[in-house]
């Protein structure tokens, strides 16, 4: 059945409809659309009869039919053929994206959410070796997308640091690059120079993933993000058109900011409010880019005023690696997303995400522990939605999202519902 929620999800998305306005739409109960929804394991899940799923098929193709002829030929491209550097399959920036392609990638990424889930395994890349390159910290990026890779059939061989790579020796990127393409099928690059990773692709014609350059850019990161906020506002019957999304921390240096305001650009009429001292307000280039999209920004240093009435509140971590001999000015306790704000100026349906880590520290003043037990807390939703969507990611690159599906196979064994223990009951579901 897990088909048929994809197909429903799928449909949503396309359509760009509410579930209030699909039900309309199918002419069915709201409440009926909600239980087909439902993952098998619910309980409560339905199949949802045949009749509806021609007519949602039926529906897609008319509207596909009609995109067609008011933009001219249909697109019979491959995604990975679609967003595509310079005619090769690497992942270096999300303006490789529009919203067509990114939306077929999130089909992709629905399809992995049973071998995320543990429910299913596939052998789909038995025999590639992913070659994962970190030359700056990370525990999210590294580990999941080399679990993603195994969760498809392959293998990871990794090397961390500078110290451990024979660049502390002087070894260029290209030389670099050019050896380890020899030895495996897909590099995963985090360097600490913005445009790093792009000189790595340009060495190779393996598959190049950029998994953070320096305060650039960290598009696998954007990517998921939007794939939290589709499927959190999937549940609360939200569109991501006309949301309003603040902003707060380190916007000059943080990477997943500028990767994510750049993709969410892509929709319609949203409002950004960007709360930052003046010392980490984000660059001019990129609120010129958001702002020739039509949307409204506003930039403020009142955590309250921006936070008020948004569906997202994005937190950020200062980036203090970035800051060579400049003192970070500003970041006061008045900047610190906590409980007692959130309850006061948010909604009950505001999404609360942060790209994480989150810096404990004290004087770190990041996103606020006690806000822990909030089911507004989305991290963790944020943190699973990784692998399916890294997942996705290899499967367009390597050119095998078409077979994913009917590679699958029952998994040999149980994982519990919930992997968290604090996680809300909806975690996982929607
Ligand atoms: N982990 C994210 C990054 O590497 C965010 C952060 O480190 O603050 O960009
Ligand atoms: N979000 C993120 O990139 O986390 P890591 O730095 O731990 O990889």
């Amino acid at each position: 059945m897990s088909q048929q929620q994809d197909l429903l999800r799928d449909a949503m998305r396309r359509l760009n409809l509410t579930r209030d306005a699909f039900s309309e739409r199918l002419g069915v109960r709201r409440r009926a659309l909600d239980t087909w929804l439902l993952p098998d394991d619910s309980g409560e899940s339905r199949a949802m009869p045949e009749m509806v799923g021609k007519f949602v098929a039926e529906i897609l193709q008319r509207e596909a039919l009609g995109a067609a002829v008011a933009g001219g030929a249909a697109d019979d491209r491959t995604i990975g053929q679609r967003i595509a550097a310079e005619g090769k399959p690497h992942l270096l920036s999300v303006a490789q994206f529009d919203r067509g392609s990114l939306e077929d990638l999130f089909q992709v990424a629905d399809i992995m959410q049973p071998i995320a889930r543990r429910q299913k395994v596939t052998r789909i890349l038995e025999g590639a070796v992913l070659g994962s390159l970190f030359f700056e910290a990370s525990t999210r990026t590294r580990v999941s997308f080399g679990a993603a890779f195994c969760r498809l059939g392959g293998t990871v061989c990794d090397t961390t640091g500078f110290t451990f790579s024979s660049m502390a020796k002087g070894e260029s990127i290209y030389d670099t690059s050019r050896v380890m393409s020899g030895y495996v099928d897909a590099l995963v690059v985090r360097h600490p120079d913005q445009g790093s990773v792009a000189e790595f692709a340009r060495a190779t014609n393996i598959p190049v993933i950029n998994a953070g350059d320096g305060p650039g850019e960290h598009p696998s990161q954007a990517i998921l993000d939007l794939y939290t906020i589709q499927r959190e506002f999937s549940r609360m019957g939200k569109l991501v058109d006309g949301t309003h999304v603040a902003i707060v921390g380190d916007l000059k240096y943080g990477r997943t900011v500028h990767s994510l305001i750049r993709l969410l650009a892509l929709y319609r009429n949203l409002k950004f409010t960007l709360i930052a001292p003046p010392s980490l307000e984000m660059p001019a280039y990129l609120l010129e880019l958001v702002a020739r999209h039509g949307h409204v920004i506003e930039q403020t240093q009142s955590l309250q005023e921006g936070l008020r009435g948004a569906d997202v509140v994005y937190a950020t971590r200062i980036q203090k690696e970035r800051f060579a001999g400049e003192e970070i000015e500003g970041y006061t306790p008045e900047f610190q997303v906590r409980k007692a704000l959130v309850d006061a100026v948010c909604k009950p349906d505001t999404i609360l995400m942060h790209p994480l880590p989150r810096d404990g520290r004290p004087g770190a003043n990041d996103l606020s522990v006690d806000l822990n037990h909030d089911p507004r807390l989305a991290i963790f939703r944020q943190t699973d939605n990784g692998i399916p969507v890294r997942m996705a990611l290899f499967a367009v690159l390597m050119g095998v999202e078409k077979q994913v599906a009917r590679s699958m196979r029952d998994a040999g064994w149980r994982s519990p519902a919930h992997i968290g223990p604090d996680d809300a009951d909806f975690d996982g579901l929607d």
